[in-house]
């Protein structure tokens, strides 16, 4: 796999992704469903949201999550932006920090002068980068959306590392787990811990 394991004195940080109901969460490097407004507005709130307004949140995205989002929308508002590739810094421009692996990236946003400014750290995909955030000690909540529906994909979540590391769905005070129906597709947030 890749890169150096994680550092021990790293902080922990979680995971967010959507899911068609056979684990698929991407086809042709987008989305694998029409646009689901509340999951995009799910997504906006939980990785802006700071208790301290003097901090922002960071992501952390592969190369093809990051190609994913068109040119004028990246990188995200009001998020630190960390791409993983073994390409350089200058083919990701608006990037705010390019690493060869995880554990270099959580240990840059871990260490000065980034622990200060940044408050949350959320894993955005795809497959390599869930795979190895899911067999981290340092991996703490899971957000999973749950699209009840199947559509053509070609990328899918690590469900097996998921199995095998034992998440357990729990329930969490920020996130209803109503269902939610959109252009007739149903889908529903899960939480989920070791
Ligand atoms: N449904 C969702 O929630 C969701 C979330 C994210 C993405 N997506 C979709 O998923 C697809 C993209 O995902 P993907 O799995 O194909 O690609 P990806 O993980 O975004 O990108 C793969 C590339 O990222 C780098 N990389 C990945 N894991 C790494 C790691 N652990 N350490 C270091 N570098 C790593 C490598 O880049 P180099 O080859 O440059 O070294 C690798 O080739 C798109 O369709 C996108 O729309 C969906």
């Amino acid at each position: 796999m890749w890169g150096l394991p994680l550092a021990m004195s790293s902080r922990t940080f979680s995971l967010i992704t959507a899911v068609t109901s056979d684990w698929g969460i991407g086809y042709k490097n987008g989305l694998p469903w029409p646009t689901l407004k509340e999951d995009l507005k799910f997504l906006r709130t939980k990785t802006t949201s700071t208790k301290d307004p003097q901090k922002l949140n960071a992501t952390i995205v592969g190369r093809n999550t990051w190609n994913a989002v068109p040119p004028n929308m990246r990188p995200l508002p009001r998020r630190f932006t960390v791409v993983l590739s073994s390409q350089s810094k200058e083919a990701f421009p608006g990037a705010h920090l390019v690493c060869r692996s995880l554990g270099e990236a959580v240990e840059s946003l871990s260490s000065p002068p980034l622990a200060e400014q940044i408050e949350s750290i959320f894993i955005l995909g795809g497959y390599g980068v869930y795979d190895e955030a899911l067999r981290s000690p340092l991996c703490d909540k899971v957000y999973i959306t749950h699209v009840e529906k199947q559509f053509p994909v070609d990328a899918y979540f690590p469900v097996q590392t998921f199995h095998d590391e034992g998440f357990k769905q729990i329930s969490d005070e920020g996130t209803s787990s109503q269902s939610i129906e959109e252009n007739g597709i149903k889908y529903r947030f899960v939480v989920y811990k070791k």
